[in-house]
């Protein structure tokens, strides 16, 4: 698979800009010197070494930065226009224009202050204020482009075109204020659905378009790192979003809220469409201690190779760890998600074990078989995830007598793995 493919998009959400962000340097407020001392530390410069890395560089430009919300703590003006120069600089250091940025808002964007006023239709109108406000020149900018809806008003949902991307952004935070439920859970009204629905379907014949959607809460209830912790902040009609979203074939689906780096990859057998479906996690909010070695703050990039309209999207994932030692390093599979998930073929693990055992039976008799000659022969194997083909590589290998040495990759290893003829006993 060419490392150059056809789209790539930065994925970054939940800074959480103000005191609850991980270094000094992302916080306008005033911190106390502890502070200060605990969290000198320069996370925007080692950002910068990443993306200017010549390995990220020479793996292909970005085309699109995504962030999924809660780019403040708290909504304040300040926070949002240090957010705003904080993403700005992200942006430039991946060469990417606002225009080319898209943004949906989390439930802590909004300016709670405000919220806690009467009449309550006072705090509907204004909790947005600091969000919209030209002091956030960058995501001010973003939010300025061509595009129809509103996350502030009904149907609180934005659809933008460009020439490549129909992204679709839902604000699943639209309802949640003082007066709702104390579990702030994401929801999607009736409404806001039948929108989404009828938007979309004015698409639905367009094929050259990749197919987007953002929402802030997740809509998979996750494993609690830590133990069986109860969630209840999930977004409450995932089923039918999701649902929606694989009838009008949107490819992706990327969200925040949890702090945890998710991926999963469903196909929806009604409407006969695989979507993906990426936990972004947080790219800079200081973290639980208690998840300390299990969840890292993280930065993805999702490339989409060959484009197949009507199977769904196909590529690489691409995830970094970040810790105030090291950097940012490829992710690993105990912070949550692997450095690579490939996507895009769909087959079962029989069905791959089936098509590799036909490879390797020609073959058996060579002694040593390298598996990029199974790839070239079946090309497709390079959207398979790299733990389904390692397994399926293992029990293939072993149902005809020879031993599969090889362990799923990391970003930029190729798959040198290799097929040995067992020894006699
Ligand atoms: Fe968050």
């Amino acid at each position: 698979m060419s490392t150059h493919s056809n789209l790539r998009l930065a994925v970054v959400s939940d800074l959480h800009i103000g005191t609850k962000a991980r270094a000094a340097e992302l916080c306008p407020q005033a911190l106390s010197d502890a502070l200060v001392a605990s969290r000198d530390e320069k996370f925007l410069d080692a950002f910068q070494r990443l993306a200017t890395s010549e390995v990220f560089r020479s793996s292909g430009k970005i085309d699109a930065l995504l962030v999924t919300g809660d780019i403040t703590n708290s909504g304040h003006a300040n926070e949002h226009a240090r957010a705003s120069e904080v993403l700005h600089f992200v942006a430039d250091q991946l060469g990417v224009s606002h225009e080319q940025t898209f943004f949906v808002p989390g439930n802590h964007d909004v300016f709670w202050p405000v919220a806690k006023l009467e009449p309550q239709d006072f705090w509907r109108k204004y909790r947005y204020e600091p969000l919209h406000a030209e002091d956030n020149h960058f995501i001010y900018a973003a939010m300025q482009q061509d595009a129809i809806g509103s996350y502030h008003n009904s149907p609180y949902a934005v659809l933008r075109k460009t020439e490549s991307l129909l992204v679709l952004g839902v604000n699943t935070a639209a309802h949640d204020g003082p007066a709702e439920t104390p579990v702030h859970h994401g929801s999607i009204s009736n409404e806001t659905m039948k929108w989404i629905d009828e938007t979309l379907s004015a698409y639905d014949n367009d094929l050259t378009l990749r197919r987007i959607c953002l929402a802030h809460h997740h809509p998979l209830q996750y494993q609690n790192p830590t133990g069986n912790g109860k969630d209840f902040s999930a977004l409450q009609n995932a089923e039918s979003l999701l649902a929606l979203l694989a009838k009008h074939r949107v490819e992706i689906l990327v969200h925040g809220h949890r702090h945890v780096p998710q991926w999963t990859f469903r196909f929806d057998g009604n409407a006969g469409h695989p979507i993906a479906i990426l936990g972004a996690g947080s790219f800079c909010a200081a973290l639980e201690n208690a998840w300390t070695g299990n969840v890292s703050n993280q930065f993805h990039v999702v490339e989409f190779c060959s484009r197949s309209t009507m199977s769904g999207g196909r590529g690489r994932l691409l995830s970094w760890a970040y810790d105030s030692l090291n950097g940012w390093k490829p992710s690993t599979k105990d912070l949550g998600i692997h450095g690579v998930r490939r996507f895009g073929d769909r087959r079962t693990e029989g069905e791959l074990v089936l098509k590799i055992k036909s490879l390797l039976v020609p073959q058996c008799g060579n002694g040593v078989i390298r598996y990029p000659a199974i790839e070239l022969a079946e090309p497709d194997f390079a959207f398979c995830d790299d733990e389904l083909l390692v397994r399926a590589c293992r029990r293939a290998a072993a149902e005809v007598r020879l031993d599969f040495v090889g362990e799923a990759g990391d970003i930029g290893e190729r798959r040198s793995w290799l097929f040995v003829a067992k020894e006699s006993s």
